[in-house]
């Protein structure tokens, strides 16, 4: 037996929910460049459940149902209320025990036939962005603001985010961000989720436990890493030798490189057309001119493209959005994709149980406690 050092290249189950093929990103077999320009984010949560795009009246059913389960229970408001007034509470880990607490609430959490999955499928993905919105409310001694039922849920989260109605750029900005981040074949978080519910767990459990897996730097950290370097550059000039810096302490530049793309990744450059659209807007196109200049110094020096986390970053600073709520935003948007993946392996499941190649010592003989040195 022998180990394939992070899995990379092993194909661990076969999904009908997203491709990467040849540097190409589909989801259900639609390319993201199709549906980014031309999709609603609440199609493409109906694209990935059930593997075709809805009609009119499915869609209206679906935006109908989400809005029906959006308010976020009094249990996790009051959760909320009871942290103390500061950021010293990752919104990361807030978001993680909220799940959880969700499901504690949900007295169907452990009802697991097609039927009752799909409902708890609405309720979070319905609750997810409230649930975002109202941390981070609470936590400034602010309300939760109730989301509107008219609006579809880009618009809604800025609008309970912000208290205020977003412009259509911003809805349109954060419309084409959920749909960009909605589900990505295998990635590290969705594989711990269906991982999970593969043991026949609770979806629950499946969404906690990727939350966690999306929270490392390394896969949806890496965002907010992005923001913190921008910051850390603070003017054009000074990127060259922050980066060549960081490469000469062979430390990773966040945003760039990926596991699977080896060309580019598909999704950075609808990010980097509304990086440049927004901080155009907000007359900071510095954050822009910055990132740029980073690209540049980091494609010409390692041949590494930027991921789609590189350009979300000054995306969603121009939003107007707390930087350590970028990975959580990141989870609004990939609950679509992490439900589509738990509702695929309930479909057809077995349990996830790979093997190790043992590198430890072999033949040791027991020696009592009082014995041993
Ligand atoms: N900056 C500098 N060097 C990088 C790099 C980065 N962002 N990403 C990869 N490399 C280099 C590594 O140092 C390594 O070089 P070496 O072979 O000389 O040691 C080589 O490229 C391979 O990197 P590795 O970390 O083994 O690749 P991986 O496939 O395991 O990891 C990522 C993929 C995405 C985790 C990795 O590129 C990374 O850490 N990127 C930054 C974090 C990030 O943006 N994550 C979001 C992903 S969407």
């Amino acid at each position: 037996m022998t180990a394939t050092r992070g899995l990379e290249g092993v194909v661990a189950t076969t999904s009908s929910v997203s491709s990467i093929i040849d540097d190409t990103l589909t989801y259900v077999g639609y390319d993201i460049d199709d549906l980014t320009e031309n999709a609603s984010f609440e199609e493409i949560i109906y694209l990935l459940w059930h593997l075709r795009l809805p009609n009119k009246t499915e869609l209206a059913e679906l935006k109908k149902q989400l809005a029906k389960e959006a308010a976020v229970p009094q249990e996790i408001i009051e959760h909320f209320k009871s942290y103390p007034l500061n950021n010293v509470h990752p919104p990361m880990a807030a978001l993680r025990t909220a799940i959880s607490l969700l499901g504690l609430t949900d007295s169907e959490a452990d009802v697991m036939n097609p039927e009752a999955n799909y409902r708890k499928a609405i309720r979070l993905q319905a609750k997810v962005p409230g649930i975002v919105a109202a941390f981070s409310r609470i936590r400034k001694g602010l309300d939760p603001v109730e989301p509107k039922e008219e609006y579809g849920i880009a618009e809604n989260f800025l609008y309970t985010l912000n208290g205020e109605d977003p412009s259509p750029i911003e809805v349109e900005a954060f419309n084409k961000a959920l749909i960009l981040h909605a589900d990505h074949e295998l990635n590290a978080s969705t594989f711990t989720a269906r991982v999970c519910v593969a043991t026949l767990s609770d979806i629950y459990s499946g969404i906690t436990a990727a939350i966690g897996a999306l929270k490392g730097p390394l896969h949806g950290g890496a965002n907010e890493a992005v923001m913190k370097m921008l910051t850390e550059i603070g003017e054009v000039e000074n990127a060259e030798p922050y980066i060549r810096s960081k490469m000469e302490k062979k430390e990773k530049v966040m945003g760039f490189g990926h596991r699977v793309y080896k060309h580019g990744d598909p999704r950075a450059k609808h990010l980097k057309e509304m990086s440049k659209r927004l901080t155009n807007l907000t007359g900071e196109s510095k954050w822009y001119d910055m990132s740029i200049r980073v690209e540049e110094i980091v494609t010409s020096e390692k041949k590494l493209p930027p991921n789609v986390d590189f350009y979300s970053a000054s995306v969603y600073h121009s939003l107007g959005i707390d930087h350590d709520l970028f990975t959580p935003i990141f989870a609004v948007s990939r609950m679509s994709g992490w439900i589509a993946h738990i509702l695929e392996q309930y479909d057809n499941n077995r349990l996830i149980r790979p093997r190790a190649e043992y590198t430890g010592p072999d033949k040791q003989t027991f020696v009592p406690i009082d014995e041993r040195a």
